[in-house]
């Protein structure tokens, strides 16, 4: 019998009752040991397409494949008991018809053990959000600043900033929730269309730089540990782990340069690494 209590996931259901409650606490991981280690903390874990530029050190996310989201989802899935997890569709991979993002989805799914997938686009997206979700596919949708048509919009701008901009991005907002989407991140938005948009929608906002009034926040894991060589102005980092990670490593160069290590202590330190 295992001593272990069994942990249960966090549902599509236990997310949305999160409207106008209890914030929503989200982050994006890529890969299963930083997973393992947030999965207590949030409510949902991202396997977003960023992982081109943080982990690929990709211009933008626009390269980004379906099996490089499988091969990070399933790593994020194997790492967590907890947090829902939801793969990110790559760009390409769902915006030509409904059929065609179910299939890649079902894939995405079935791959990794992730509960929903995210796609970006707003009013334009609505008959592929319903023709999945209809068909046992629980979707984010994604509005805003939407990384992928980073070419469209010419560089990552905050949306909204004039009020002339709001009715296209509110209409967007009502149509992927009437759609079926069970939570929307809303990604570079001025706080007053963001307010407007949560009170108004009746699934949870996430924000990201689309300030506090959202029903939850989503930021990158490395731009929040100071990891990340170049983050939005919005992020708070809350460590510093690029300067600890550097400061690391010049230690470790001095004392290899200047004196040799017992081969013993060696030997141990790394069997250790690899038995935890
Ligand atoms: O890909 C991603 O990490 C995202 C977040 C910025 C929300 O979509």
């Amino acid at each position: 019998m295992s001593v272990h209590a069994q942990v249960k996931r966090i549902t599509v259901p236990d997310i949305k009752a999160h409207k106008g409650t209890t914030p929503i606490v989200a982050l994006t991981a890529y890969h299963a040991h930083t997973a393992r280690i947030l999965d207590p903390y949030v409510d949902l874990l991202l396997v977003g397409d960023t992982l081109g530029m943080v982990m690929y050190g990709m211009d933008d996310t626009l390269g980004v494949t379906l099996e490089m989201m499988i091969a990070h989802g399933k790593a994020v899935v194997r790492g967590t008991d907890r947090a829902l997890v939801v793969v990110d569709m790559p760009f390409g991979s769902y915006e030509e018809s409904p059929e065609i993002a179910f299939r890649n989805a079902c894939q995405v799914m079935k791959e990794t053990g992730c509960t929903a997938v995210k796609m970006e686009g707003g009013a334009r997206m609505g008959p592929t959000i319903r023709f999945l979700s209809e068909r046992g596919i629980p979707v984010v949708a994604h509005i805003g600043l939407t990384p992928q048509s980073t070419n469209v919009l010419g560089g990552f701008k905050t949306q909204g900033r004039v009020e002339d901009d709001w009715a296209a991005i509110e209409n967007d907002a009502q149509v992927v929730a009437h759609s079926g989407a069970f939570a929307v991140v809303l990604e570079a938005m001025a706080e007053p269309l963001a307010a407007k948009i949560t009170a108004a929608i009746d699934i949870p906002t996430i924000g990201i730089g689309a300030s506090p009034t959202c029903d939850g926040q989503i930021l990158v894991l490395e731009d929040m540990l100071g990891l990340s060589p170049r983050t939005p102005k919005f992020v708070k980092e809350f460590a510093t782990l690029g300067a600890a990670i550097a400061g690391a490593a010049e230690a470790y160069a001095e004392e290899v340069r200047g004196r040799a290590f017992p081969a013993k202590e060696h030997t141990y330190s790394m069997k250790k690494l690899v038995d935890e």
